[in-house]
């Protein structure tokens, strides 16, 4: 771990959002509490996205990319440079290009708002995935945290947590239920894996 005697030891943590950010704000309080990572950098595809304005409100760098810098070897060098413990997707929806996945292999995760292998996939994103899930009358539905490799949703599952889907919840009602879901397991997810996988600063 280094020589950081007297000096409490943070993981830096790379966030990728592009909507209104409530994962991003959720990891960031968390953090601030235990100490034990910051959010060294967000990404962004969206500069009219709400994370934006958290960036701004807590001075965290942010890196805006487009869909070719996204996919150049300048940006991989760029992530390089904060030396991350984890990439962490929170709202993220382009594909992760191969040279980040390759370079950040098992430490990059995403979090979807359903229980995958169910209502996952390429458009399957927001409020999409809500109105599936109320069209089809499940009973339940839920989060999945998970690894991310080069297909969309398909990486090893590190974490999955319920909710129930009562008859007369709307998709919007369900959509509330799973933010919950999200705001408390993400960032304690985030923390088990940086000490679980052992994770080490360099
Ligand atoms: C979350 O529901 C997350 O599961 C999905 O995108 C949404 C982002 O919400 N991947 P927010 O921007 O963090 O509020």
């Amino acid at each position: 771990m280094g020589n950081h005697i007297g000096k409490p030891v943070m993981h830096p943590l790379i966030l990728f959002a592009s909507g209104r950010g409530s994962n991003v704000q959720a990891v960031i309080d968390y953090f601030s509490k235990e100490q034990k990572a910051f959010v060294a950098l967000i990404v962004c595809n969206n500069p009219e996205a709400g994370v934006l304005e958290i960036a701004s409100r807590h001075q965290i760098p942010v890196q805006l990319i487009d869909r070719k810098s996204f996919k150049e070897e300048a940006f991989v060098e760029v992530l390089k440079q904060y030396k991350p413990s984890l990439l962490v997707l929170a709202g993220f929806l382009w594909k992760v290009p191969e040279s980040v996945v390759a370079s950040f292999s098992g430490k990059i995760i995403n979090i979807h708002p359903a229980l995958l292998p169910k209502y996952g996939g390429k458009g399957m994103y927001g409020m999409h995935v809500h109105n599936a899930v109320v069209a089809a009358n499940e009973k339940e539905s839920g989060i999945t945290i998970h690894f991310v490799n080069e297909h969309y949703d398909e990486g090893a599952t590190i974490v999955q947590a319920q909710c129930k889907l009562l008859p007369e919840d709307s998709p919007e009602h369900l959509a509330e239920k799973i933010h919950k879901l999200e705001h408390y397991f993400f960032p304690r997810t985030i923390e088990f894996l940086l000490k679980e996988i052992n994770i080490d600063i360099d």
